[in-house]
This record gives C-alpha cells, sequence and structure tokens, in this order.
C-alpha cells in the first residue's frame, strides 16, 4: 500500500507582530497578519507500511536531505500525540519545496510548518470537527507564524475580546473586512542575499526581561483592536499608521534589546524614506512593512497597482537586488 497526501501552504506577513513567547509557544500579545498567495511551500508524503522498527521519515527539502530542516521537523512531529499512530506504523518521505527563493524576506518556517501539519493531520485521519483550527493550533507548535497561514485575507492570532473566540492557542479568520481591503498586494524588495542574522526564536527569548517590553505588549493589543476596526471601515490612513509604527516598533525592540542588534540596511533606509516622499507627494495609500530581516514589504490595494510599479521598476537606484510580488490570499489547502 502506498499513499500520497500534498499540501500547499501560504507564508504570511504580520502587520501588528508577534515578539515575545512564553509556555508552550503562546504569544505574549496577539498579531494580526495578512495571508500571502504566491509565496507557499508545497509538502508532499509518501506513506507506505513500515518494516522496520523505530521512527522511518526521511525529509527532503527542494530535492536533496537537509539535516538541520528534517531534525527541527521530527523533533515537531514526535511532540504531537496525534501524530504517534502515523510515525508508529508508517514509512513516510516528506519531500517540500517552496515556491519562493530562500531569504528572500518571506517567512520560511510560516509556510513550512503549516504545510506539513496540514499534511499529517489529513494523513493521520482522526475525526475532527474543525481541521483548520486543529491545524493551526498544532502548527503553532513548530513555529508561532505558521499559525495564521490557514486563513485570509487576513487572521489574528492571540486572545482580543474584541473578536469572539480569539485564542493564544490558535489562530482565527477576521470575517468582516471592507471591500477596498480585500485585494491587497505585497511587493517585498530584497536588498542583501544574506540569509538571517539572528533565529526568531532567539529574538523571542530577548523579550524576556526587556526593558519596555511591558509597553510593547500593551501597545500591540491596542494595535491590533485599531488595525481590525480599520480593515472593517476601510480605513487606509489608520491602517498605514498602525502597521508602519509596528514595523518600526519591532526592529526598535531588537535594537534595545540586551544583546542589541540592527536588521535594517542602509538601503531598507532609503526605501522607507522614498514611501514617505511618495505618499507625501501622490496621497496613494502605499504604506511598508519589515519582517524580521532588511527586505522591505509594500503593501498596498491592488487598486493602484499600476501607480506603485514605478515605485520600484527602476530599483537599482534604490540597491534592490531582486523583488518579489505577491498578493493576498485565503490560506492554503490540501491538493
Ligand atoms: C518577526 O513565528 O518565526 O516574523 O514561534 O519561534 O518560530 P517561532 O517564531 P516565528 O516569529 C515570527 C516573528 C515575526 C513577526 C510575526 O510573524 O508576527
Amino acid at each position: 500500500m502506498q499513499k500520497n497526501i500534498t499540501a500547499r501552504y501560504p507564508s504570511n506577513i504580520a502587520l501588528v507582530k508577534y515578539w515575545g513567547k512564553y509556555g508552550n509557544q503562546l504569544p505574549c500579545n496577539p498579531s494580526v497578519s495578512l495571508t500571502l498567495q504566491k509565496a507557499f511551500t508545497e509538502t508532499k508524503l509518501r506513506i507506505s507500511e513500515k518494516r522496520e522498527k523505530g521512527t522511518a521519515v526521511a525529509f527532503f527539502f527542494e530535492g536533496k536531505p537537509k539535516k538541520d530542516f528534517g531534525e527541527r521537523m521530527l523533533r515537531f512531529l514526535k511532540a504531537q500525540p496525534e501524530f504517534a499512530g502515523l510515525l508508529t506504523n508508517f514509512s513516510i518521505v516528506v519531500d517540500t519545496h517552496n515556491s519562493f527563493p530562500h531569504s528572500a524576506g518571506i517567512a520560511s518556517s510560516a509556510s513550512a510548518f503549516a504545510a506539513i501539519t496540514a499534511a499529517f493531520l489529513k494523513a493521520s485521519q482522526t475525526e475532527i470537527t474543525d481541521f483548520k483550527q486543529k491545524a493551526s493550533s498544532l502548527a503553532r507548535l513548530g513555529s508561532g507564524s505558521a499559525c495564521r497561514s490557514f486563513y485570509g485575507p487576513f487572521s489574528l492570532w492571540g486572545k482580543l475580546t474584541e473578536i469572539q473566540g480569539s485564542s493564544d492557542q490558535f489562530a482565527v479568520p477576521l470575517l468582516d473586512i471592507h471591500p477596498d481591503f480585500r485585494s491587497m498586494r505585497d511587493t517585498i524588495l530584497i536588498v542583501e542575499d544574506a540569509p538571517k542574522k539572528v533565529s526568531s526564536s532567539a529574538g523571542h527569548a530577548l523579550m524576556n526581561n526587556h526593558p519596555y517590553a511591558d509597553a510593547r505588549f500593551k501597545d500591540a493589543v491596542k494595535h491590533c483592536g485599531e488595525l481590525i476596526s480599520a480593515l472593517k471601515h476601510g480605513d487606509f490612513s489608520s491602517f498605514i499608521s498602525i502597521t508602519e509604527r509596528e514595523a518600526l516598533s519591532l526592529h526598535a525592540m531588537m535594537m534595545t534589546s540586551k544583546e542589541y542588534y540592527l536588521l535594517m540596511r542602509p538601503q531598507t533606509v532609503q526605501i522607507i524614506e522614498q514611501v514617505f516622499q511618495f505618499r507625501q507627494e501622490t496621497q496613494l495609500p502605499l504604506c511598508f512593512t519589515l519582517d524580521a530581516g532588511s527586505s522591505v514589504h509594500l503593501l498596498y490595494p491592488a487598486s493602484i497597482q499600476e501607480q506603485v510599479q514605478g515605485f520600484w521598476a527602476n530599483g537599482t537606484d534604490k540597491g534592490i537586488k531582486s523583488f518579489i510580488e505577491d498578493e493576498s490570499g485565503l490560506g492554503g489547502m490540501i491538493i
């Protein structure tokens, strides 16, 4: 017997940032994200009868074995009782590939853990009343941001009084979205090819005993409420100020932690200033966000795509190495 399952799940970009965690992968503050569409991970499981004793899972990333990736995935899978039956009784080959290049400023752990969780959950054939919620809750244990990739175009992870059913354990979709926000673009401007300097886990840990932690967590709660209201009312002005302030707050936390570090490059700052200038000159709702890296995510509604295109078309003068054009999506699927 051989059974194949393929899961394709997207990455997401946080607008209100998750930065700081406690307990078993629980967030110190709620976060809101935009789900991407073209930046996804595809994970294929080839499941067959197991002959040998012990766990038999082989991991391939982009067609090749990749030790650290395989070890992290296996640790995650083994820690979930839901997957114990599969791991005990079957031999599994896991083939994973990303639609986007490595170190592109796209959270690959978000799409990777969303895809592997969905694939294993589907394969485990347990009775599940809400597949997405269960998958979101499990994927969170692999990488926090992964739990937001199951819904789109916007999702919320973390308990927020305004949103019924929201939880620190899993993400929920934001359902009340103004038509103007239903079709968003995210153009990612890549300014360096270097891999991540500091892992997210190490970064989160630096929020323990951070002098500004309490103020940061309170600010994020407030920003989630305000952003959700902006998304509901089609309020681009609030959307822009919250999103940009969040991006800069995330980097401010990194710059002021005990072991401080700086991820923005001169080109990052230059692009940010050009976004401000573009907005002042055109009055168009273009804004930026940053992940834990030097790449700049340009966010704007699809309706102004043509006007914004000129902004990065001549990228060399901004020091842009390459760019990826993505857009909001509705989450992943088993294909
Ligand atoms: C800056 O989800 O990568 O992208 O839970 O340790 O895997 P782990 O962290 P991760 O952290 C993401 C941090 C962020 C902001 C965000 O996505 O909310």
